[in-house]
């Protein structure tokens, strides 16, 4: 099965895990900058409250500018097997998954986080969304066609409910600059399956 045993439970403190994703239509995560606009902006609502771990791959973490940071209540964590040094405005650097879970569930940070937020970019969410941990996609669904050349990679609908709505989510078609948009939760279920 995929339980953890008890040994590994023991050792750390389950933290909640949601991704964060802007896409347009096609499921679309890049070219447009809307994308980013709207994404970050949404993020900043998000992850107003306690201290929160974001999670980013080395790609995405480069693509976003300084004037992004720093972001309120957020410590960052970035992944990467070919950094060997801590990127300025980051926190922690990560070479894979089971560093992330060790940091966010052991001492020290373990009293502080309260949830991972993963950043992107596809490669980071694809093996994020089969984590254990992961249980929630905040996904803004732009309704436009922008042309894309990377991609939320697919998920499993019926594994992640899309909420009709969602404490401290807006409801309803939101709009900025002319471009609509959609605030959607997905929530796994967790059934005996899992
Ligand atoms: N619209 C949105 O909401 C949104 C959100 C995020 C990103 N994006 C876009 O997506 C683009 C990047 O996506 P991407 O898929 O090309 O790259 P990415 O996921 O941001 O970064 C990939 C890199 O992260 C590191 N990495 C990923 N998984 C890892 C793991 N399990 N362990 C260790 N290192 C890991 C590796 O770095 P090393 O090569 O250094 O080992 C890998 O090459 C960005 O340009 C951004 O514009 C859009």
């Amino acid at each position: 099965s995929s339980q953890m045993s008890g040994e590994e439970i023991s050792h750390y403190f389950m933290k909640p895990m949601s991704l964060m994703v802007a896409a347009c239509n096609n499921m679309g995560i890049r070219k447009h900058l809307w994308l980013t606009k709207i994404g970050v902006k949404y993020l900043i609502h998000s992850i107003s409250g306690k201290m929160n771990l974001l999670l980013w791959g080395r790609v995405t973490w480069y693509a976003h500018p300084e004037s992004t940071f720093p972001l309120p209540n957020a410590l960052h964590a970035v992944l990467s097997n070919t950094l060997t040094t801590v990127p300025d405005h980051a926190h922690f650097l990560c070479k894979d998954f089971d560093d992330v879970v060790r940091l966010a569930g052991e001492p020290p940070l373990a009293d502080l986080i309260e949830t991972i937020w993963v950043i992107g970019g596809a490669v980071v969410y694809k093996e994020a969304l089969s984590h254990p941990w992961c249980d929630l996609i905040y996904l803004t669904h732009i309704m436009a066609n922008f042309d894309c050349d990377v991609f939320f990679p697919d998920f499993d609908r019926e594994q992640f409910i899309l909420q009709e709505s969602f404490p401290g989510v807006p409801s309803g078609v939101q709009e900025e600059n002319g471009i609509k948009y959609k605030c959607q939760v997905f929530k796994k279920m967790i059934g005996d399956a899992v």
